[in-house]
């Protein structure tokens, strides 16, 4: 559609017909157009990402700054709203408005190994080892903050607006806040954000891996307007299209970007910088937390799943079951299990198990997976896994490798290691 545009608005002057016609386009996009009889590229975008990296006598335009980094040094411009840029070889001019316009460049410090699988089968595998550097360094880099945590703490609330993933880890903090420092706080899904209410006196945190959502990033700019403090957390180093919206941002990750379609490792850097504005907002000393957490990462992805895994094979449905902390690990476990093979899975509030169709719906076909370890909520916990039980359902206990109890009513019980102590804290 947007080549039948551009060709009726031809008057012999590419770029001009690209000009006229993107004012006549509804929505958010990003296109490259090019004509067989010139040498030019046209490039723009609305709401959508597209960054120009800037090579010695080349430009590459892409969604997303990744690919072109092992062939151009990193540095980018920074597109502006309204930005038209005219590729021509070995020159690129952007306008804005029809004035000529300069645009300041970024560069954009880059690891291109991160971007190969590194020795690892895929992809996925490479960003699930890659978690105890990810929960380290997000951890550190969130700690700077501490102007942030500040503002945080003496807050009248906080808003978390994210999608999928970001959206569970960000119901870790709030159960982590609400604890730790009794500031109320609000956790809605971005793509609902629009539908509610705005109370203008928040601070608004955006949680993206990519930080191009576009749902995030619309949530954040009604909440922009509405006059709140806007905090974004964030993957993408340099000038995502939801950093540029926010007030601030916290880089997470450190370890590049994430490949996998699947959210692995970056669901862990989003963890990692939420504890690391709580340890600001608490002033705690979390410096024994840094080193203790890596360690039970790295412990962890050395334990053998295989009973559990084969317990679940053959299922068609699985139910994920936490209570407190553990609800939303309930919630991002029933979504990795149902993105990455496919299989049904629910996430539920094992109090809710009782509320709700599971009971009806739990037979020995249907596996379920509960995280149970001592402290708020256990003995509820672990009654709700005999309940469970008594449907034949198998069940797959996370929880500590000596818990006697647990072990008596699971099938299979998968241990997190004893270092994971820190987490304690939010358990009572
Ligand atoms: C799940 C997954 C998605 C994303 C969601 C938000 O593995 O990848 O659910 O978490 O689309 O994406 P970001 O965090 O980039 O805004």
């Amino acid at each position: 559609m947007i080549a039948h545009l551009i060709e009726e608005a031809w008057e012999g002057d590419f770029a001009a017909a690209v000009r006229g016609v993107l004012p006549l386009l509804e929505g958010s996009y990003a296109i490259l157009a090019l004509c067989a009889d010139t040498d030019e590229v046209v490039a723009a975008r609305e709401r959508s990402p597209l960054v120009l990296g800037l090579g010695d006598d080349e430009f590459f335009a892409c969604s997303d700054a990744t690919p072109p980094l092992s062939h151009i040094p990193g540095i980018f411009w920074s597109w502006k709203t309204g930005d038209l840029a005219v590729i021509r070889r070995g020159s690129v001019a952007v306008e804005n408005g029809g004035e000529t316009v300069v645009r300041e460049t970024t560069y954009i410090d880059y690891d291109v190994e991160a971007s190969r699988k590194g020795g690892f089968e895929h992809f996925m595998l490479k960003e699930i080892f890659e978690q105890p550097d990810v929960f380290q360094q997000s951890f550190r880099l969130a700690c700077k903050h501490h102007g942030i945590s500040m503002l945080l703490s003496r807050a009248r609330g906080i808003s978390v607006i994210a999608c999928g993933t970001s959206y569970n880890a960000a119901l870790l903090f709030r159960y982590f806040v609400e604890k730790e420092c009794g500031v109320p706080v609000r956790v809605d899904l971005a793509s609902e954000y629009r539908y509610l209410s705005t109370p203008g006196d928040e601070i608004v945190i955006a949680v993206s891996q990519s930080g191009e959502t576009a749902d995030t990033l619309s949530a954040l700019k009604k909440a922009a307007s509405s006059n709140c403090a806007t905090i974004a957390i964030t993957n993408v180093q340099g000038g995502s299209s939801i950093t540029r919206a926010a007030d601030d941002t916290i880089y997470t990750g450190g370890a590049g970007p994430e490949i996998s379609v699947a959210a692995t490792k970056s669901y862990m850097g989003q963890y990692a910088a939420f504890v690391g504005l709580l340890a600001g907002m608490s002033c705690s000393d979390m410096s024994a937390v840094e080193r203790s957490v890596r360690q039970a990462i790295e412990e962890s992805l050395l334990t053998d799943v295989n009973e559990a895994v084969s317990l679940c094979v053959g299922a068609s449905t699985l139910f994920y079951v936490g209570r407190g902390i553990f609800y939303p690990v309930a919630l991002e476990g029933a979504l990795k299990m149902k993105e990455i093979s496919y299989i049904h899975a629910e996430g539920y509030a094992a109090g809710e198990i009782k509320h709700g169709p599971p009971f009806a719906l739990l037979s020995k076909d249907t596996p379920a997976v509960a995280v149970c370890l001592p402290g708020d909520g256990y003995q509820s916990m672990l009654g709700n896994l005999r309940e469970m039980k008594a449907r034949g359902t198998p069940l797959i206990g996370i929880g500590y490798g000596d818990d006697i109890d647990l072990q008596d009513v699971a099938d299979v019980c998968i241990p997190v290691p004893p270092k994971g102590t820190h987490m304690r804290r939010w358990l009572r």
